[in-house]
């Protein structure tokens, strides 16, 4: 794979990507796989102290941090000036914050299915109104917009998750059309569990033993998922890539699922 900030030969050289959800998990090397690719990025999050140190840690020339809660208006014009302001212009928008919250549906208070919706399907929303003009203007880009196997199948306890999951690939399908003539590429992730805080929030909690959880969910998977494992963040990230760069120049309005096997049908072994 090319390093494009070493010898100008990545595969995202030249490009301006804000990165959503940025300060850790699948964004956070999102954002380090495209800044090895010769993007300059911008992490945006609500986790202030994580972001500023990922990109201080990527470096003035290559990355800024900025806060965005992506359900605020207000944050969403702030970042883009933000972006404008250090690198010039954007011309590439990941949109990967998200958040789950467990319940069934009869059990479902109003308000935390209003909260999952709010960030997850008004983000991503609220991301490309605000973002995909500039791209235009930039004279074209992408969009690569975070949904999840749940956007395309049930999974019990997850209601408010999996409905914003799948208004993402309407909302994809939809800008993808609109946008085209503004040569602006707009594609999904649609990744199934994958080793982050989300899926093992054992990572997160210092009094937890990581063996213990990372056994337990190496268990759990080895049975659930034909290629016998939970998948890395870096391999959403590698298909984040491939959709935000060249690669994938004729592809736009699609779903990408990346589960290591999980959906191809049902399993008795
Ligand atoms: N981990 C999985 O198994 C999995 C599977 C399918 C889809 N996804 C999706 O991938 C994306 C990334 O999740 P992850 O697994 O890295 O989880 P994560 O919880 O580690 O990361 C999510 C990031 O989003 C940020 N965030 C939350 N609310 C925000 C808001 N209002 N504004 C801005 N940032 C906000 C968090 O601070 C965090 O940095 C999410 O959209 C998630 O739904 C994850």
């Amino acid at each position: 794979m090319g390093n494009g900030t070493d010898n100008g030969t990545g595969k995202l050289d030249g490009r301006v990507v804000i990165v959503t959800g940025a300060a850790r998990g699948q964004g956070e090397q999102e954002a380090r796989l495209f800044a090895a690719e010769g993007a300059r990025v911008v992490v945006a999050d609500v986790l202030d102290d994580q972001g500023e140190a990922l990109a201080k840690e990527l470096g003035e020339d290559t990355a800024r941090f900025v806060h965005l809660d992506v359900s605020s208006e207000a944050d969403w014009q702030a970042a883009v000036a933000t972006t404008k302001d250090a690198f010039g212009k954007v011309d590439g928008l990941v949109n990967n914050a998200g958040i789950l919250r467990f319940n069934e549906l009869v059990n479902t208070p109003l308000e935390e299915f209003q909260q999952v919706i709010q960030v997850n399907q008004v983000g991503c929303f609220l991301g490309i109104r605000t973002v995909a003009p500039e791209i235009g203007a930039a004279g074209g880009g992408t969009i690569v917009n975070t949904a999840s196997y749940t956007a395309l199948t049930g999974m019990a306890y997850v209601g408010a998750y999996a409905a914003t999951k799948h208004a993402i690939l309407g909302l994809t399908r939809v800008a993808a059309m609109e946008l085209a003539a503004r040569n602006i590429r707009v594609n999904a992730v649609c990744p199934g569990a994958v080793d982050t805080p989300m899926t093992n929030p054992a990572q997160l909690d210092p009094a937890a033993d990581p063996e213990e959880a990372g056994a337990a969910v190496a268990e759990l998977y080895k049975k659930l998922v034909p290629l016998g494992r939970i998948g890395k963040p870096t391999e959403v990230a590698a298909l984040a890539l491939f959709l935000t760069g060249d690669d994938s120049a004729y592809i736009t309005g699609q779903p990408f699922v990346i589960d290591g096997g999980w959906l191809a049908g049902v399993s008795i072994i």
